[in-house]
């Protein structure tokens, strides 16, 4: 057993260090190799490891528990159990409870039956991603963390040889995102950002139609985000002891040290800049990353970004902006704006039409671009119908994912970009070939942050 798990995983990783789509695999499981039952040989399955289990941590894992050619192994969390989480997620799940030993009851009772067949062992449970890691039998790692713990995790998972689901948005600056793209190619491992949008049919249809000129040039895009959704705490709040079942220096990380506040981590850790870019980074990451697409500027960005009246609270302990408010514009032409709007839509206007996506549902003008047709010899784009598959069927036919790390990266960029423009209050050229400001050093030094001890990139 150990020798096929071996063997295979010396195949995945001898096929990924091949230039990525130079070669395109077929698939390593042949529908023959597939069980009556739907089981899936031993070693053609992705055995995977899951860092952060919390509201969408545990959402993705059974997302992979679904696939019957993974087998989850091992999941890590610094929190053990709680159903402290602000989540909305816990309005549709039973207990709603999150955390390593959550996460691994559901594991365990999901293989109930294999385990009493002696088909799975069992379920590891970690505090320190580290040890997860260190495991030669882990194929693949998704990674649920908060932002400010998505780049070393990334990078050291790609050292392993491990391929690698990581949440949007991909970075917490500039200077991580291509970090991370960099030892992602330099370890030639399968990477998929999880802006699920990108394996969304609707979505790669209204990309197509504005790739392929159907309303005209584009030339305005307006991508709206949601207000922040949970109010702070009062101004004078105070610290809080820490509850015994989190290891709350390790949830800090390389993040300042701070006193612990329950509204300082779970879930809401996405309203304090030293964990994230706050909603122009969370939602951000997925309204843009349309707008890159439909541009085809995914291995590029703007050229301009400016501050359209963006505001920050003045103190408290969220500190990220509660009015977002900014343009870019793209060296075509495209001027993309991005602001506060509650239940707003995403809208691409081109010079002789427009489409608006408000709750997933597209709306055209002319309508008759809804049933327009994408011929074979236009441009047709990447093709996904299920987010989490496409990384498992990309690992075992060594090729790209819909949302590899290039294009989580300068996705989210250009949110960064944004944050960077409202802080300063300005208009700040970029150039995106160099990833760096042109006209200001202030801005240039806002791409990175500096660390806490031990940790570093
Ligand atoms: N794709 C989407 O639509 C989508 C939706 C929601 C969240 N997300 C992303 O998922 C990520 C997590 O968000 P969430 O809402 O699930 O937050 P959450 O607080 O519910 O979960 C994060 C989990 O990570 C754990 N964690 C923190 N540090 C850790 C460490 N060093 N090692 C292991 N575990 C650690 C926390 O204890 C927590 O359980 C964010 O980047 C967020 O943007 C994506």
């Amino acid at each position: 057993m150990k020798t096929l798990k071996i063997n295979r995983r010396k195949f995945l990783r001898g096929a990924t260090s091949t230039a990525l789509g130079m070669i395109s695999f077929p698939h390593i499981i042949p529908s023959s190799a597939l069980g009556k039952a739907g089981n899936v040989e031993p070693s053609n399955r992705i055995n995977m490891g899951f860092i952060g289990v919390g509201g969408m941590g545990t959402n993705n894992m059974r997302a992979f528990l679904a696939q019957r050619d993974v087998q989850v192994v091992a999941v890590c969390d610094v929190v053990k159990a709680s159903d402290e989480y602000g989540h909305w997620y816990k309005r549709g799940w039973q207990g709603a409870w999150f955390g390593r030993e959550s996460a691994r009851k559901i594991v365990e009772d999901h293989y109930e039956q294999k385990k009493q067949a002696g088909q799975y062992k069992d379920c590891a449970a970690y505090i320190d991603f580290r040890d997860l890691l260190a495991r030669n039998d882990i194929d693949a790692v998704c990674i649920t963390t908060p932002d400010h713990w998505h780049a070393i995790p990334v990078i050291m998972a790609a050292s392993t040889g491990k391929h690698i689901y990581c949440e949007k948005p991909l970075s917490l600056t500039v200077a991580e995102g291509r970090a991370m793209a960099e030892a992602v190619h330099r370890h030639g491992v399968i990477f998929q950002t999880g802006t699920q949008r990108r394996s969304s049919e609707q979505f790669r249809f209204v990309c197509e139609l504005i790739r392929n000129g159907r309303i005209g040039r584009l030339k305005r895009a307006v991508a709206t985000i949601g207000s922040n959704n949970k109010e702070a705490p009062p101004r004078d709040w105070q610290p809080m002891p820490v509850p015994e079942w989190l290891d709350y220096e390790m949830w800090l990380g390389p993040a300042p040290w701070a006193p612990y506040h329950k509204d300082r981590c779970l879930y809401t850790f996405r309203f304090g800049l030293d964990y994230s870019g706050g909603q122009t980074t969370n939602l951000g990451a997925h309204a843009i990353d349309i707008v890159q697409w439909a541009n085809g500027t995914d291995d590029t960005g703007p050229v301009e970004v400016k501050d359209l009246g963006g505001e920050f609270p003045v103190d408290g302990l969220f500190t990220t902006a509660t009015k977002v408010h900014f343009s870019a514009r793209y060296a075509n032409g495209l001027e993309l704006i991005c602001k506060t709007q509650d239940g707003g839509p995403l809208r691409l206007e081109g010079t002789e039409g427009w489409i608006q996506i408000q709750n997933d549902k597209p709306t055209y003008y002319p309508e008759s671009l809804k049933t327009s047709v994408i011929g074979p010899n236009e441009i047709q784009l990447y093709q996904s119908k299920d987010h989490h598959h496409n990384f498992i069927d990309c690992i075992k036919a060594n090729r790209e994912t819909a949302a590899p790390v290039e294009i989580g990266h300068r996705s989210v960029t250009i949110c960064h970009l944004g944050n960077i423009a409202m802080t300063l209050k300005r208009k700040l050229e970029w150039d995106p070939e160099k990833e760096c400001f042109i006209n200001s050093e202030q801005a240039n030094r806002m791409l990175s942050r500096s660390m806490r001890s031990p940790w570093r990139l």
